[in-house]
């Protein structure tokens, strides 16, 4: 056992997959090593402040009561507090009456999925009973159909599913457009519609499944730092401004160390990659390329999104202390973080923070384009308060921050290109959202990847303690 000080494990990460995969390899009684390209935590979940002291930030994070692994991971690290739980109800704009909200609430005394369907069938502003009825009937087999069920939808868009289903397009356009945005920054005639029945699997068969958190602060500090905190009082290391620019390999194709950007090398027994997959393939070694494992990744290509934050000169009255659905045709879902997160209250001010999606053809316009086009949008969402030339609700300031390769952009056939977390090259491993595991591409799905890489690594460890032996043999008889 004294060979565990030769033991360490590198990655290149800190987005939550890395952040978790350490955090469990250190509850393991190993010590990670965690090499972070940029100078902030996070990854998809960064933020950072500006002089003002306000924080802005990747995207706008909403936790669920269908993550198990995060609310686990938030006991352990003793900060269950931070979560803010909000009322347990959807709220979705109506795009034709300017102003107005339809909720879909989930009554606390029911069960699940009774209280998920009492909801849908109570909300009468968004669709009819006839549209309820074959709603409700198309959705069935997916209520009964366990997770193979679930995947094996993987070849159908949203739109063709419904159609197949026989569910009315209208019942689409009023509710699965906002879906599908929010799911993964896309419209349903793109979304794979696994997707969509995962999420309602997983949010309609819980009880507080589709009720929601939001951070009580910035997730760099509140959520990143315990995290790191953790690991460091577990003998593991967080380094930052640590780019790796390079996965060099040994004779025998496997992983001699990582160089990094400021020329030195990191080596190992065990090495993780846990970076967007969009990354990974651009340093994907060129002996790796003919492994199916890793052709398959070609599939897997992160979608563009952009996080709009905007303060205004006064406090918004037709908002509410929950995540809103825009239903907007830029726009998925947004909150006024004034109210909804503790460290950003103010009880004079808004500050809106908007998913804009799909941002595909606005990914490279400029800031001031989005904010027009934002603010046009708000107008319909706001008509008593906001005009898109600020004749009412002024800006006093706007952050914007572009993701032009965020979660993998889950179109169909998607699901068998995912990779398990261990490759097929021994002592080389995965983590991140897109690797394999039966969450969406979602913080919970990030943890959770992590968790199974540790497992793996953990269960390989034998097999690795022998490889590491059997090359300091090889060292010290040359
Ligand atoms: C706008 C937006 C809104 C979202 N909303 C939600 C939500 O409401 N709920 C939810 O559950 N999920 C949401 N998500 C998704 C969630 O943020 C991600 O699924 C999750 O954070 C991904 O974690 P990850 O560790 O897999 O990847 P990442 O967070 O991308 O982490 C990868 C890390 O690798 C680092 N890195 C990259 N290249 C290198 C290199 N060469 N060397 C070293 N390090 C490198 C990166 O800097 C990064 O820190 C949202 C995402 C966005 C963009
Ligand atoms: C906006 O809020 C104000 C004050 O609460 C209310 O009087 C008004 O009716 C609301 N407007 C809409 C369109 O809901
Ligand atoms: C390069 O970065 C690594 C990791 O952050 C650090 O440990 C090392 O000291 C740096 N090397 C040089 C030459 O600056
Ligand atoms: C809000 O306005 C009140 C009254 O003008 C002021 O006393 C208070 O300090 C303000 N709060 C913040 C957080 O700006
Ligand atoms: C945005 O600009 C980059 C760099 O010029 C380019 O590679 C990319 O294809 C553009 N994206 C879109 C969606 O136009």
């Amino acid at each position: 056992m004294i060979l565990i000080q030769f033991f360490f494990f590198f990655f290149g990460i800190s987005g939550l997959g890395g952040l978790s995969t350490a955090k469990y390899l250190a509850d393991a009684g190993h010590k990670p090593i965690l090499l972070e390209a940029r100078d902030v935590l996070g990854g998809k979940v960064a933020a950072w402040k500006d002089d003002d002291g306000d924080w802005y930030e990747t995207g706008l994070h909403i936790f669920f009561g269908a993550y198990p692994n995060m609310q686990n991971l938030f006991g352990e690290l003793g900060i269950n507090d931070r979560l803010q739980w909000k009322e347990h109800s959807m709220i979705f704009a109506m795009p034709n009456k300017p102003g107005e909200f339809s909720r879909f609430d989930f009554p606390e005394a029911l069960p699940a999925p009774l209280n998920g369907i009492l909801a849908i069938l109570k909300n009468n502003e968004m669709l009819t009973w006839p549209e309820k009825v074959k709603f409700a009937i198309g959705l069935l087999p997916a209520m009964l159909g366990g997770q193979s069920y679930v995947e094996a939808q993987d070849g159908l868009s949203v739109k063709d599913w419904m159609r197949k289903q026989g569910v009315p397009d209208r019942v689409t356009d009023e509710v699965f457009i906002a879906m599908s945005k929010a799911l993964n920054f896309i419209n349903p005639d793109e979304l794979s519609m696994q997707c969509i029945l995962i999420a309602l699997n997983r949010f309609l068969q819980e009880k507080h499944g589709s009720k929601m958190a939001f951070l009580d602060g910035n997730p760099p500090e509140r959520l990143c730092m315990p995290i790191v905190e953790h690991i460091e009082s577990k003998g593991g290391q967080v380094r930052l401004n640590s780019r790796i620019k390079k996965i060099e390999l040994n004779e025998d194709g496997s992983v001699k160390c990582f160089i990094l950007n400021n020329g030195s090398t990191i080596k190992g027994d065990a090495f993780v990659f846990a970076t967007p997959v969009d990354i990974f393939k651009l340093l994907l070694p060129e002996e790796w390329k003919e492994i199916p494992y890793f052709q398959k990744l070609e599939k897997l290509v992160g979608v563009p999104v952009i996080n709009v934050h905007i303060w205004f000169d006064r406090k918004l009255k037709n908002t509410s202390d929950n995540l809103l659905f825009s239903r907007s045709p830029l726009l998925s879902v947004y909150a006024d973080m004034s109210v909804t997160c503790k460290e950003y209250y103010n009880p004079n001010q808004s500050m809106l923070e908007l998913v804009f999606a799909p941002a595909e053809e606005w990914i490279n316009r400029s800031d001031s384009e989005i904010i027009d086009a934002t603010m046009k949008e708000l107008a319909k969402l706001f008509p008593d308060e906001i005009s898109a030339d600020q004749s009412k609700a002024k800006i006093l300031k706007y952050h914007i921050v572009k993701t032009p390769r965020s979660v993998y952009k889950t179109v169909p056939g998607c699901e068998p290109c995912r990779p398990l977390q261990r490759s097929p090259i021994e002592g080389f491993y995965l983590a991140g959202d897109y690797t394999k595991q039966k969450y969406l591409a979602s913080m919970e799905g990030a943890v959770l990847s992590g968790k199974l890489c540790a497992q793996a690594i953990v269960q390989d460890y034998e097999l690795l303690l022998g490889r590491s032996q059997k090359k300091l043999a090889e060292a010290s008889v040359v």
